[in-house]
């Protein structure tokens, strides 16, 4: 199976790809969007989550979501067609670092896809050459809650503890307007969604050629999570105006 085949299925019961619950998600959408006519970009957007939460709390808001996984473009495009919200999404299969557009946005967001430009200060840097004057960011991105492991480093790359992430992006040009920790919760509720709903396919596919292999993927990323990093790993989402 591959692996955005395995990512469908890890993030069935938990569609934000991130650490986040569904309260969260709404207060920084509503903290991000100044403006009910607000024009949004996604940069690694996924299956279009955070857009089509956007999309279906404000009527007049037009979106756009770039990614480059073509199976989540996909999911998107299909989840935004039953939702009736097609007509004010526009989705671009390419890559975050290459996206170019003739008009700038109100907000511009990016979870969980810093590694897209090689780190946070690189996202901001991209979200700033797309943003309106007034604008907002949204970004999401890990930090270590304590001193990692050697393998946990190599495992998710290497972030910098809570109050040195806010150092950096202050002196980058920005001001945190809002902020949220993933709570230790909704870390561990993300983990138990992904690889549980991997093995539960797993065990309900028996006969599936997969199967075997699904049931030893969840096995391993949970024992990764559990001896690795659930204690370091912190996430944390900052919406941002221009100092
Ligand atoms: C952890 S997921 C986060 C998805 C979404 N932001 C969310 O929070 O639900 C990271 C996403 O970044 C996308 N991605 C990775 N590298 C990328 C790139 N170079 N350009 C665009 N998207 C990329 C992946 O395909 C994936 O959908």
């Amino acid at each position: 199976m591959n692996r955005e085949q395995m990512s469908r299925i890890a993030h069935a019961r938990h569609p934000i790809k991130s650490p986040l619950d569904d309260d969260s998600v709404r207060e920084l959408l509503a903290q991000g969007i100044s403006q009910p006519d607000a024009r949004v970009l996604d940069l690694g957007c996924g299956g279009g989550e955070w857009l089509l939460r956007a999309l279906a709390a404000s009527p007049r808001l037009r979106a756009e979501g770039v990614d480059i996984s073509e199976d989540a473009m996909a999911q998107a495009r299909e989840a935004a067609g039953s939702l009736g919200l097609q007509e004010r999404l526009v989705l671009h299969h390419q890559a975050a670092a290459d996206f170019t557009s003739a008009h700038p946005f109100d907000l511009v967001l990016s979870v969980g896809a810093a590694h897209a430009f090689g780190g946070l200060l690189p996202t901001l840097a991209a979200a700033r050459r797309h943003l309106a004057p007034g604008g907002r960011v949204l970004v999401g991105d890990g930090f270590w809650e304590e001193e990692p492991s050697q393998e946990a480093v190599e495992m998710l790359g290497d972030f910098a503890d809570l109050a040195t992430t806010l150092d950096r992006v202050t002196a980058d040009g920005w001001t945190p307007v809002h902020g949220h920790v993933s709570t230790r919760r909704e870390r561990d509720d993300y983990e138990w969604a992904c690889w549980g709903s991997l093995a539960s396919w797993a065990l309900d596919h028996p006969d599936d050629p997969d199967s075997s292999e699904v049931l030893a993927t969840a096995a391993t990323r949970r024992s990764e999570w559990l001896r690795s990093y659930r204690e370091s790993f912190g996430f944390v989402c900052l919406v941002l105006r221009q100092t």
